[in-house]
């Protein structure tokens, strides 16, 4: 699952002349994998992430000199990257995890002009539907089922969350980008997933942002130029 929607977002970052680029909440590696194959010989990879845990496996499993380790909160990105120097920034499956204004803003101090933003969000949390997604979805969702298999095998309950505070649809990321001055949408679509296995990971909206001064071209979900 994250394979695909990782390969996905890091052909958006279009990576081919990039130097730097910053693999955020990149957990065990798995985007930064697919970073890496898109990169050139001589870019540097930064995967940050809070979870010194998930990275210890990448660690192991990944072994390519680009690739460097952070083990930090999202929200500091700026302190462990150099100011107006990043060429991409990729986060996968995890934005909405984030203090989102924070990691916006983070997220423009460290981009260079004219450098790429390219995240996604679970078309659940981004409250969009894609026609493939509206039939056959029965199942539990993937974090129910994770949310099961931690009560009964590690007797793990987790905190009741309000689920309106996770929602994160395109207005309110496109407000967030906007606040903090990142303002050009260059691309959005809502994709079907590659994997169904129900409810909030269901699509993804994967916004393609790049400063400055680019014409807004939101695309609907067929595609087509809205
Ligand atoms: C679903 S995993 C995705 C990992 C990776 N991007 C991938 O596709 O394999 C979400 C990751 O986000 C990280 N995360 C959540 N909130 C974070 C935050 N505020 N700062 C840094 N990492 C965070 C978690 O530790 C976890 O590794």
């Amino acid at each position: 699952m994250y394979s695909s929607s990782s390969r996905d977002l890091a052909h958006r970052a279009h990576l081919t002349d990039s130097r730097l680029i910053v693999d955020l909440c990149g957990g065990t590696g798995v985007t930064a994998e697919a970073i890496l194959s898109l990169a050139p010989p001589d870019a540097r990879v930064i995967s940050l992430d809070s979870a010194a845990a998930m990275q210890r496996i990448g660690r192991r499993t990944i072994n390519d000199p680009r690739l460097s380790w952070a083990a930090a909160p999202a929200e500091d990105l700026a302190m462990h990257a150099p100011a107006h120097a990043v060429d991409a920034v990729v986060c996968n499956s995890a934005i909405w995890k984030t203090d989102v204004p924070a990691v916006f803003a983070s997220v423009h101090r460290v981009l260079r002009p004219g450098g790429r933003f390219v995240f996604n969000v679970g078309g659940g949390l981004a409250s969009v539907t894609h026609p493939d997604g509206q039939t056959g979805h029965t199942g539990p969702s993937l974090r129910s089922l994770i949310q099961q298999i931690a009560a009964r095998d590690y007797g793990y309950t987790p905190l009741p969350t309000n689920g309106d505070n996770l929602k994160l649809p395109l207005p309110a990321i496109t407000h967030h980008l906007a606040d903090v001055g990142l303002l050009t949408l260059v691309d959005t679509e809502v994709t079907a997933p590659v994997h169904h296995h129900g409810g909030e990971e269901g699509m993804a909206v994967d916004p393609g942002i790049c400063l400055p001064r680019r014409r807004l071209h939101p695309r609907t979900a067929d595609g087509d130029p809205g």
